[in-house]
């Protein structure tokens, strides 16, 4: 800042000399009250590099006090659906219905203000959010950053149909039920046992392995309280040679039929596949069994 007040000192002691050009300015020392001697051209450099920094200190400042704080409104546009954030209660619900360990990588597919994210992660989890908005995206860096787990919880931004998300072990979404359908062969893709909860919309006929509603006694009073999961079914469709019998499977999602032959009898068989694990009831008799890469073994 010296150096500042010395600006108009500097000018006062402009050296008259006409000799006074661009070449021979270090040849030319200055003298200026109180400050040591110096070569006018460092002079020069040292006083506008001072000015320019100071210059942009001021702008940087005004423009920190002029920046208005990004505050997203419910129902705002987004590229394929409104903003609309999941009541904490429900996070939580979905979060508890896939339980998510700190094993978990979890995704959430439009992540808004980073919510289940960060909620996901504060349980140790990694967790991504994917999310086109780019003001939400820093939004929810800020979020995360705020409650202490932006080392585990990260955004990006980027459209959800053309993201990968088959790193994810558990998907969180509140999308619409058209999108939900356009990602299902996806996720039905997904490595079997997968979590994937949806707040309130359903992926057509596969059906839910499991709904919750919460109520206004335990806390959720909008229209936003379901929570529904499904676990991606391991591809399990197939005959099978087993000590048990011979064993046809027929699958829909998560939900098997099919015949099981055995002791020269065939009986009709209902059951169900959740990840790798199978069950199903055929002649009175309860049986389960784990697939094994293309192999089934049956108890
Ligand atoms: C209903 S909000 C849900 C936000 C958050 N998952 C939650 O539960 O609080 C849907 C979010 O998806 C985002 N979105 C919409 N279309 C998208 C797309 N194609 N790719 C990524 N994000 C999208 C919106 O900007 C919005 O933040």
């Amino acid at each position: 800042m010296q150096e500042l007040n010395e600006l108009g000192a500097l000018e006062a002691a402009r050296p008259r000399s006409r000799n006074c050009n661009r070449r021979n300015l270090h040849n030319v020392r200055l003298q200026i009250p109180g400050a040591r001697e110096m070569p006018a051209a460092l002079l020069i450099r040292r006083t506008g590099l001072a000015l320019l920094l100071a210059m942009s200190g001021a702008l940087a400042f005004a423009q920190a006090q002029k920046a208005p704080v990004y505050e997203p409104q419910s129902g705002q546009e987004g590229k394929d659906v409104v903003w609309v954030p999941t009541p904490q209660i429900l996070v939580d619900k979905m979060l508890d219905m896939a339980k998510v360990t700190p094993a978990d990588f979890v995704m959430d597919l439009g992540s808004g203000d980073g919510r289940t994210v960060i909620t996901a992660a504060k349980r140790g989890a990694r967790a991504m959010g994917v999310e086109y908005n780019p003001d939400m995206v820093e939004l929810s860096k800020r979020n995360a950053e705020k409650e202490g787990v932006a080392g585990k919880a990260s955004f990006v931004k980027a459209d959800l149909f053309e993201t990968d998300f088959s790193r994810a072990s558990v998907i969180t979404m509140f999308l619409l039920p058209d999108i939900n359908i356009k990602l299902r062969p996806k996720i039905l893709d997904l490595k079997p046992g997968t979590r994937i909860v949806s707040n309130s919309f359903n992926m057509g006929d596969w059906v839910a392995d499991e709904r919750v509603v919460l109520t206004p006694d335990q806390g959720c009073s909008t229209s936003w309280c379901t929570s529904l999961l499904w676990i991606v079914p391991g591809k399990v469709a197939g005959n099978y040679k087993l000590p048990q019998g011979e064993l046809t499977l027929k699958q829909e999602f998560q939900v098997l039929f099919g015949t099981l032959r055995t002791e020269g009898k065939t009986f009709a068989l209902e059951g169900k596949v959740r990840g790798e694990d199978i069950t199903f009831k055929a002649g009175g008799k309860e049986y389960h069994g784990r697939m094994n890469g293309k192999s089934l073994e049956l108890r």
